[in-house]
């Protein structure tokens, strides 16, 4: 039976931009985002939709209303589906067994038992969210034990490995679609239907087939392997800062290696986004729970080294500030975890300005896309503020880098946003106070044209010349 409706509870990151481009290629197809958030859905019928992607809009824009739906009302878009993805959110577990570390399947939980409440007819459920090992048997459980007669189920896992800030694109030509099912007939017919809606537009031979498991643990090694690179060239960028190497050229000529390639291997203040982190410590205790701790703790240092990168980069802004950054005013460029995208958790930035707060810093920050709304939620979340106003009094969010950077020391780059490689560095020269600093996180600026102007520049794997009048009177040679 061909796929006539589909269904996908969670509006996120991942099930707006999926769907939005699933019948965008299958305009024979209802396709029905259901999200419990009416602010979320609220949104996404909005003219602002409730996230930034490049491209998005203009998908979401010409489906929806035809055979694109956001809604509430989650009970009747199950009932009328063939195909459900369950694309809900799964963070690490803040409490109890596997604290900080397990995922925390409760939201998946709740959507199966959602679906065995409603559902009337037979459906493929599919699991988009990121997941451990053998969490579709959990699904499976919940679905066969609230099973009504007369109505069978199958369940597939069909990770997504879609990045923000490229959503639309990966989703579009992805690299390869991964479903994994049972082997049974009935499973291999489940594999076929939700093959059959991606081969709209992405040939066969980039839809790869396993069995579940396999299929399940292909995402979080993809994540894992992707995170331990840019751990990796983050390591040997203490090293290049240690004896004079440049990270940007050791990164060129090893990716030139066709056996390593080029990507994932720019040196940064550290990875961040909602997946890595996460995605890395649920691999971690999946691997203690199955009693390899050898293997737990080869995975556990990518994100050590994580923290270390960040914690390291910070440290250099506060003892280059003269060991003090106390009621020194620091501007912030960049909120989000990386370009092209507004979304904030577990973005370094974060990291480096709670820091800075703590030492007595006041901040003033800009970031293209992140709302001064999420930033202030960002920086007061009680996890990690004790007093929100001691916290705002220090922290001012502005328009524009212009007005961010004036009578500031110094200006941290946070995000590689292009906006910011574009600005008028002569004139936030003048406008800061002096000695001026530049700590470039993300290694995005001409280094060598802001020494030119009078900035004392710091980045990530490089040590960098001083300007010409400074040298003179500060005995360290050359460098900062
Ligand atoms: P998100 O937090 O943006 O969205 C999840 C949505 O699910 C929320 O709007 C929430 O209200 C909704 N929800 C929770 N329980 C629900 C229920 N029972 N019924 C209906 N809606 C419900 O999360 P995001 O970023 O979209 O991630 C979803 C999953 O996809 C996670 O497992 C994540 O690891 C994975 N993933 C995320 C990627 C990303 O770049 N954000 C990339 C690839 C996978």
């Amino acid at each position: 039976m061909p796929i006539k409706n589909i269904c996908c509870l969670g509006a996120g990151y991942v099930g707006g931009p999926t769907c939005s481009v699933i019948a965008l290629k299958c305009p024979e197809i209802k396709v029905t985002v259901a999200d419990l958030s009416k602010e979320r859905i609220k949104q996404w019928n909005s003219d602002r939709l409730p996230i930034y992607e490049p491209g998005l809009d203009e998908v979401v824009m010409s489906c929806r209303g035809k055979n694109l739906f956001f809604t509430n009302d989650v009970h009747a878009a199950i009932l009328e589906a063939d195909l459900i993805f369950i694309s809900v959110n799964t963070p690490t577990k803040n409490f109890g067994n596997g604290k900080g570390r397990a995922a925390d399947l409760k939201y998946v939980e709740s959507a199966a038992r959602l679906i065995a409440d409603i559902a009337k007819s037979n459906k493929i459920v599919v699991e988009k969210s990121t997941v451990p090992v053998r969490a579709a048997e959990s699904i499976s459980k919940i679905l066969m034990a609230n099973q009504k007669p007369g109505i069978t189920y199958q369940i597939l896992s069909n990770p997504e490995f879609l990045a923000e800030g490229t959503a639309i694109n990966d989703l579009l030509y992805p690299d390869r679609v991964l479903i994994g099912g049972e082997e049974s007939p009935s499973g291999k017919e489940a594999i076929e239907a939700l093959c059959s809606i991606y081969e709209h537009w992405i040939t066969r031979k980039n839809i790869l087939t396993t069995n579940t498991w396999s299929s399940e643990l292909s995402k979080l090694a993809a994540n894992a392997l992707l995170a331990q690179r840019i751990s990796s060239i983050n390591s040997l960028s203490a090293v290049c800062e240690a004896t004079g190497a440049d990270i940007s050229e050791v990164a060129r000529a090893v990716g030139l290696d066709s056996r390593i390639g080029p990507k994932f291997l720019q040196a940064s203040i550290g990875f961040g986004g909602s997946c890595f982190q996460k995605d890395i410590l649920n691999l971690v205790y999946i691997c203690e729970c199955l009693n390899l701790p050898e293997v737990a703790s080869y995975w556990q240092q990518v994100i050590d080294m994580n923290e270390y990168q960040k914690s390291r980069f910070t440290s250099k802004v506060i003892e280059s500030l003269f060991n003090t950054v106390t009621g020194k005013n620091i501007c912030i460029l960049g909120f989000a975890f990386k370009k092209n995208t507004g979304d904030t958790r577990e973005s370094p930035a974060i990291y480096v300005v709670k820091t800075l707060l703590d030492e007595g810093a006041s901040l003033k920050i800009y970031d293209p896309k992140v709302l001064e709304s999420q930033i202030i939620e960002d920086l007061t979340y009680p996890a990690i503020c004790e007093s929100p106003e001691e916290v705002m009094k220090n922290v001012m969010i502005c328009k524009d880098a212009y007005s961010a950077a004036k009578e500031c020391h110094a200006i941290v780059i946070c995000t590689e946003w292009d906006e910011f490689t574009a600005l008028d560095y002569n004139k936030i020269y003048s406008e800061m106070m002096k000695p001026a600093y530049i700590f470039d996180g993300r290694k995005i600026l001409d280094h060598q044209a802001l020494v030119d102007i009078g900035f004392y520049v710091q980045t990530i794997g490089k040590r960098l010349n001083r300007p010409a009048e400074l040298r003179c009177w500060n005995s360290s040679p050359g460098v900062i």
